[in-house]
């Protein structure tokens, strides 16, 4: 069944408050509403209504076991979300919301056990961004909210993306523009013996370590040297566009030739090749023809960031059977983009000596 899904445009310096309003009655009542942050878009919920909850699940096709994080619009909310938080909690809270951060902490009964797939712990963050601070203070609700995509599809960076997938599957569509970060948050859990960064994202690593020294990283799927084997449970299929991607890895002296062979023998066997690559890597490719999507200067992994899921999307949708792409510098953001990167290819890396 399909249902009318409004898409209506705010103002993300200055959200018109009546406007917000009408998301805000929709959140309470139980419904859906997609809205940006400055990582993705999100798909919003009322997290203290399990049949609100559920209905995310069903609009996105996601598996229920995986869990949602909780947003918040103020940390005075943490009370009736997290119970036992250890004080570094607080000072990251401080330090990094609103921001790119989530936290895994012990959660308080009060959530719903479909939030936390049935965990013992919840997942919060607080976004940087005027629209769903607004929404959330209208609606004065915690709200879940996962990017606003079809599960394993690359998450949305404008509206444009979230009607995409999931159009006549939520009533409404706050349309503020293009996300600024492009990559969702990053996500440390504190739940355990030692903080632990489950998920790469906005907030690198090093500006986490000097609040947090102590926090490590080991990725859950087959490593870039395609030593470790993925986890079981490590949903590799994530992000990815529907058509096929190969990642090459290697340095870039040798990896733009090898992709170079591989994209004429792609074009001489008839297929349409997409190549998604940095800016400087665009000349060599031009004269090919292939379809050459730039992620921007290779020196600004910022604008890499801010453009990957999107050029992905753009690719699909010209028709290519096949993108190439290659890896970045894997410092500040680069984690949160190999990452990325990583997961559309489903974890098939093309090492390059
Ligand atoms: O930037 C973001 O975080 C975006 C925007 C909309 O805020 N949201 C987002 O949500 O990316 P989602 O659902 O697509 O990703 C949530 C991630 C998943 O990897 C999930 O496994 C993890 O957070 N997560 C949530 N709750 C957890 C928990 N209790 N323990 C461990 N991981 C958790
Ligand atoms: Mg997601």
């Amino acid at each position: 069944m399909s249902i009318e899904t409004r898409v209506v445009k705010v103002d993300k310096e200055n959200p018109d408050p009546a406007l917000l309003q009408t998301a805000a009655d929709l959140l309470a009542c139980g419904e859906l509403v997609a809205f940006p942050t400055e990582t993705v878009y999100g798909l919003g919920a009322n997290a203290l209504d399990s049949d609100a909850v559920s209905k995310i699940f069903v609009a996105k096709g996601r598996p229920l076991s995986d869990p949602l994080i909780v947003h918040i619009y103020s940390i005075s909310q943490m009370d009736e979300i997290a119970v036992n938080m250890p004080p570094v909690a607080w000072d990251l809270a401080h330090a990094f919301w609103p921001g790119p951060l989530t936290i895994v902490l012990p959660k308080h009964r009060r959530i719903p056990a479909n939030v936390s797939a049935g965990l013992e712990t919840v997942a919060v963050r607080m976004p940087n961004h005027r629209v769903p601070h607004a929404l959330f203070r209208l609606a004065d609700l915690p709200v879940v909210a996962p990017s606003a995509n079809l599960f394993s599809r690359p998450s949305p960076t404008t509206a444009q993306h979230v009607l995409d997938d999931l159009g006549g599957r939520i009533p409404m569509i706050l349309d503020g523009g293009a996300t600024e970060i492009g990559v969702e948050s990053t996500v440390l859990d504190l739940t355990g013996d030692r903080p632990l960064i489950l998920r790469p994202g906005g907030l690198p690593i090093e500006v986490l370590r000097p609040l947090i020294p102590t926090v490590s990283y080991t990725p859950r799927y087959a490593a870039l040297d395609g030593t470790s084997a993925p986890s079981p449970g490590m949903l590799l299929k994530h992000y990815s566009p529907s058509v096929q991607v190969l990642l090459f890895h290697g340095a870039v002296d040798h990896v733009l030739p090898r992709i170079e062979r591989t994209t004429r023998k792609l074009l001489e066997e008839g297929k349409a090749v997409g190549l998604m690559l940095s800016q400087e890597d665009e000349a060599r490719f031009d004269p090919l023809g292939a379809t050459v999507a730039s992620l921007g200067s290779e020196d600004n992994l910022g604008q890499i960031a801010q453009n990957l899921f999107a050029r992905m999307r753009e690719l699909e949708r010209s028709g290519v059977d096949v993108i190439l792409t290659r890896t970045f510098d894997s410092h500040g953001l680069g984690l949160a983009i190999a990452d990325r990167l990583i997961r559309a290819t489903e974890g098939k890396v093309i090492e390059v000596r």
